[in-house]
């Protein structure tokens, strides 16, 4: 049997044991297994390592920046962004650390502008939240060659204020939510924007993909803008993590 997992702590629901799951039985897979490990202490890492069989494991909360000094190598946009949430163990033992949502993000941003006839050229970005899933994008953003800025509720050395919107907004097509402000049950919340600076070049990406339509979507589309949620983006980094695991 050829092992996959999840590590972390805790573990009370999981996208990538029901992605797995699903897709062994869709596509025949009858040879492989995806388990959950609750971890609460990384230091337990090199014992599961062991397990006969293991070929990859999903890393999420807390220990994406933590597993990375038990890896043999990282790939280099995990480096950059200083977190892994894919190990692909090889037969000799050796692992890497990859970070899936880097590709899932590029990927779906790649798709969605060609969806729109739009290219990068002259494309600048807004990035909405500091925190690990803006990391990611924020190293796909500067790979594709989009310049962005960060927006944070704190100000920073490397992020403007949610006040320093008004005005800035129409040099900016692309707006990405990297908060979780929207996600269920709080789904009449939104992102702090002068929405009413929208138009119809604008294009709304929000990270959250519970529910299907947040507020930030449904107000950029009231402005005419394009929205997309991070459902395809889940499914892209996936499917990237089971490549990796496949190579
Ligand atoms: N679609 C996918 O494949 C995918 C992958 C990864 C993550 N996600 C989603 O992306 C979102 C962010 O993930 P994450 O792990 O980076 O989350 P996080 O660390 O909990 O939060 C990200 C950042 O959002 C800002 N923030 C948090 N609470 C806020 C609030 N009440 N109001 C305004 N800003 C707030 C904070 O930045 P500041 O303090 O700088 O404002 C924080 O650092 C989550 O909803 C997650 O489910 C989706």
């Amino acid at each position: 049997m050829i092992r996959y997992g999840l590590i972390g702590f805790p573990l009370t629901h999981s996208f990538s044991q029901r992605y797995f799951s699903e897709k062994f039985s869709r596509e025949g897979i009858t040879d492989s297994r995806f388990d959950l490990f609750e971890m609460p202490d990384i230091t337990a890492l090199p014992d599961l390592l062991k397990t006969p069989g293991l070929r990859g494991l999903n890393v999420t909360i807390p220990h994406k920046q933590a597993v990375i000094p038990y890896l043999d190598r990282v790939d280099e946009s995990a480096a950059k962004i200083g977190a892994v949430n894919v190990i692909k163990r090889e037969p000799d033992g050796k692992t890497t650390g990859y970070n899936s949502d880097y590709y899932g993000f590029k990927l779906s941003l790649v798709y969605w502008l060609a969806d729109y006839d739009r290219t990068t050229a002259g494309l600048r970005a807004l990035v909405l939240g500091t925190g690990g899933a803006s990391k990611a994008v924020l190293v796909a953003l500067a790979d594709l060659g989009i310049p962005f800025k960060s927006v944070s509720r704190t100000k920073t050395n490397d992020s403007i204020t949610y006040a320093e919107l008004p005005g800035l907004i129409s040099d900016y097509p692309l707006i990405i939510n990297c908060s979780p402000v929207g996600t269920y049950p709080h789904t009449d919340e939104a992102p702090a924007l002068p929405y009413d600076q929208l138009t119809d070049r604008h294009m709304l990406y929000d990270l959250v993909y519970n529910p299907a339509e947040t507020q930030f979507m449904k107000r950029g589309q009231e402005r005419g803008a394009a929205t997309l949620n991070g459902y395809q983006m889940l499914v892209l980094q996936a499917e990237k993590a089971w490549a990796i695991w496949q190579e």
